[in-house]
């Protein structure tokens, strides 16, 4: 009567050491944060950007934040005039579980800049005082799947109660959530084969069918989701 038991544990065994070099690199990691600066080239601009740092002042930005409260002492200056035919935009492309895109609000000429991340869109509206907010969270998405790529794409809108006709906004960095919770032990998952496991209402267990295409996720920003752009992030 030993047979299948032993077979049992024999699976058991391989199926452990497959999942383990499968998933451990992730599975194990510890969540951690990374700060990718606006010169990565995981940050891509698309039309009308200026690229500022100590080395490449703008002396023609009318917007002169003060570099020392930058992140690096560099940020991404886009500006986009009432009526123009090509768009001022950008995207972030991103391996981790959240995202936090950072720049320097302005009180003065900010667009409405939209941002899309798979079917979830958000507007970032500036609503205070401040001639330069920094480190101010333009986007933000969590709840993602730690192994998945994404790429978020914003797009900038006239905000009309600015009453100003060239609008300016200013990217400076993003942050990156990578890991994921050690909620399940590699042995507790090789278990549910035979039994239900004990691991509570978790979904983090490492399972290789991951159709998850629209994560609901919360998107935090000051305004809830535009219409208008809807369905075409065109990158032109
Ligand atoms: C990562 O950064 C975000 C945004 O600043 C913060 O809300 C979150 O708590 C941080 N997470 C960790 C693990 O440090």
């Amino acid at each position: 009567m030993g047979t299948p038991h032993s077979f049992m544990t024999l699976l058991s065994f391989f199926v452990t050491a497959l999942l383990f070099l499968l998933c451990a690199p992730s599975a194990n990691g510890a969540i951690t944060n990374t700060t990718v600066d606006d010169t990565d080239p995981s940050f891509q601009f698309d039309g009308a950007w200026t690229s500022v740092s100590a080395s490449n002042p703008c002396g023609g930005c009318s917007s002169k934040p003060d570099p020392t409260q930058t992140f690096g002492e560099t940020w991404h200056d886009g500006n986009y005039r009432t009526g123009a035919s090509e768009t001022t935009g950008g995207s972030f492309t991103f391996t981790g579980s959240a995202v936090y895109i950072f720049g320097i609000d302005q009180a003065q000429s900010q667009p409405d800049i939209a941002f899309t991340l798979g079917n979830t869109q958000s507007v970032h509206h500036y609503t205070g005082t401040e001639q330069f907010a920094y480190h101010a969270l333009f986007f933000s998405a969590t709840g993602l799947d730690a192994d998945q790529t994404y790429t978020v794409n914003w797009n900038f809108n006239i905000d009309p109660t600015t009453g100003v006709g060239v609008q300016a906004a200013l990217f400076d960095y993003a942050i990156v959530t990578s890991g994921t919770d050690d909620v399940a032990p590699i042995p507790n998952v090789v278990s549910s084969s035979t039994h239900t496991p004990t691991v509570p209402s978790s979904t983090q267990a490492p399972q290789s069918q991951t159709p998850q295409t629209s994560p609901s996720n919360p998107i935090s920003s000051s305004k809830p989701a535009s219409t208008s752009s809807a369905g075409n992030p065109s990158s032109s």
